[in-house]
């Protein structure tokens, strides 16, 4: 069969309340994979290539109608009136739509996010192929309770579709109706009309049924009444047809999805994944080849990540971007761009802007923010980097602050390449280190560095000899210091071999201060 036939229009009705979503955003609005439920079946219908996405809105409107056109500037947003029903939903996207426009015109819900566009093009080709004035997609389902039953002849030919309601009516009043609770071939809701069948079929549709709504429903009878061959399309795939009505449906629909999307990523871009169950990745996420997504891992927003890459344990990354190779491991990332066989974590926060050059690392309870660590870089413990540029091949000491805020204003720190910066280093910003530059410990970098230099700030370490002795007599202090004391002097007298206790000389000079 021949899928390549685009619809000339797809309506995507989206106007309901949702009131079983028992929520303050509207139904629409709400996410799973990433994506608004609105945004999956945009998506949907615009890929089919269609010349014209309409999409109806009523409930919520001054959020819904400005959602559709930021995912699809192109879809034209129809207003619904205070007319009830999807029939009337589905007449005024007509209204939107060009006039003179002729073929096939699908009619989707804003509210079924697993629909493909695949199927919307299968609909389109089974439509157009048998020459049909409507094809509704149906299913049968086990318990259709609730869903508009297709009812069909003695010739198995599609008659019309009887709603549940109405159905459950009839039941009560004993009318003839009732049989068609027993159907278990559904009415999905999606369908392909011709378009003037559509139009000139919904002018007849009245609102005299059990929810005094214009039903779209009512199309089919008036279409096979008026000549029309009316036909179905059944799926099997029946996470395709289901729609979202409240938040439980919204929690499994949202876990198919991501069921769906991880075995796309596993069985198309040849990701391993350890454990599906713990592994969220939204809808427009790319992994690579034989990157491995350990478990407890969320791959989130327009994240992309290179092959052979490890992502995981207790990840969560946004909109994050990891080159081939990489290993990020108990990470939290939004906006971050981490290099080519960069490593980061275990315990790092990588804040918008943050980019980690390749074979850099950021390590273990380390934030950095609007900064840049160049090639070979290490930040590899207990530090906060924010509005900085550090060069190639440098280190960065345990414990160090980039003092980007002054209260008022940030500022930006910049430090050059091959740099051994001491631990507990505080980078009072504005301020630069040249190339080659190093620091003692807890130094305060106030003022910038010449490359080659090495910065001391530090006082020289004094020590009051007999302090404890003096001032804590009577602790375990003091008796633990008199007890070491003792030991030494005995051990003097045995070796007479004096200990230099004058620690005044410059200890600083060492740069003892870098970790690595
Ligand atoms: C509808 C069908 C039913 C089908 C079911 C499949 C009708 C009369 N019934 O029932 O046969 O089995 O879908 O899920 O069509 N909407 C509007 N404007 C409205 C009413 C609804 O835009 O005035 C939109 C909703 O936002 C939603 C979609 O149409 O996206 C379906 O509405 P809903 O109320 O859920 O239809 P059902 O009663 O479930
Ligand atoms: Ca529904």
């Amino acid at each position: 069969m021949s899928a390549s036939r685009r619809p000339a229009a797809v309506i995507v009705l989206a106007a309901g309340d949702g009131t079983r979503m028992k929520s303050d955003l509207n139904k629409m609005l709400h996410r799973i994979g990433g994506r608004t439920l609105v945004a999956h079946a945009l998506l949907a219908a615009a890929r089919t290539e269609t010349a014209h996405v309409a999409v109806t809105v009523r409930a919520q409107r001054d959020r819904v109608a400005p959602h559709v056109s930021e995912v699809w500037p192109d879809a034209v947003i129809a207003d619904q009136d205070e007319v009830k029903g999807t029939g009337r939903a589905a007449e005024c996207a007509l209204g939107a739509l060009p006039a003179d426009l002729t073929g096939t015109v699908l009619v989707t819900y804003g509210d079924t996010p697993l629909l493909t566009t695949e199927t919307l093009l299968e609909l389109t080709a089974v439509h157009e192929g048998a020459g049909n004035a409507v094809t509704v997609l149906t299913a049968h389902l086990e318990d259709p309770t609730g869903y508009g039953r297709v009812y069909r002849g003695h010739d198995d030919t599609v008659h019309g579709i009887i709603e549940h309601k109405d159905a459950l009516q009839a039941r009560h009043e004993g009318g003839d109706l009732a049989h068609a609770l027993d159907i278990t071939e559904i009415n999905s809701g999606i369908y392909a009309f011709d378009v003037e069948v559509l139009r000139a079929s919904l002018a007849k549709v009245t609102t005299d049924n059990a929810q005094g709504e214009k039903y779209l429903t009512d199309v089919l009878a008036i279409a096979r009444a008026d000549g029309g061959r009316v036909d179905s399309h059944s799926i099997e795939d029946i996470w395709q047809i289901e729609g979202v009505n409240d938040k439980v449906q919204l929690a499994r629909m949202g876990k198919e999805l991501n069921r769906r999307t991880l075995d796309r990523l596993m069985r198309e871009s040849g990701a391993i994944v350890t454990d599906p169950d713990t592994t969220w990745v939204d809808a427009e996420v790319t992994v690579g080849r034989d990157t491995v997504l350990e478990p407890n891992t969320q791959l989130l927003g327009a994240t992309s990540i290179g092959a052979g890459a490890t992502i995981g344990p207790d990840c969560t990354l946004k909109d994050t971007e990891v080159g081939d190779g990489a290993s990020v491991v108990r990470a939290h990332t939004e906006l971050a761009v981490i290099g080519p066989k960069a490593t980061v974590g275990p315990y790092s926060y990588l804040r918008p802007g943050s980019e980690v050059g390749p074979d850099a690392k950021i390590g273990t309870f380390v934030e950095t923010k609007n900064s840049q660590v160049g090639r070979g870089t290490k930040v590899p413990h207990l530090s906060y980097v924010g509005d900085a540029t550090i060069g190639e091949y440098s280190n960065i000491g345990a414990a160090s602050v980039f003092v980007n805020y002054d209260g008022v204003k940030k500022h930006h720190t910049t430090i050059g390449n091959h740099v051994r910066m001491g631990s507990d280093n505080m980078y009072v910003a504005p301020v630069t280190v040249g190339d080659g530059a190093g620091s003692g410990a807890g130094a305060v970098i106030r003022k910038d560095v010449p490359p080659g230099a090495l910065a001391i700030s530090v006082a020289p370490q004094r020590n009051i000899e007999g302090w404890a002795l003096d001032k804590r007599a009577g602790t375990p202090q003091a008796a633990a210091a008199e007890a070491a004391l003792a030991a030494r002097a005995g051990e003097n007298t045995q070796d007479d071999n004096t200990h230099d206790t004058d620690s005044t000389h410059d200890t600083d000079t060492k740069g003892e201060g870098a970790t690595a």
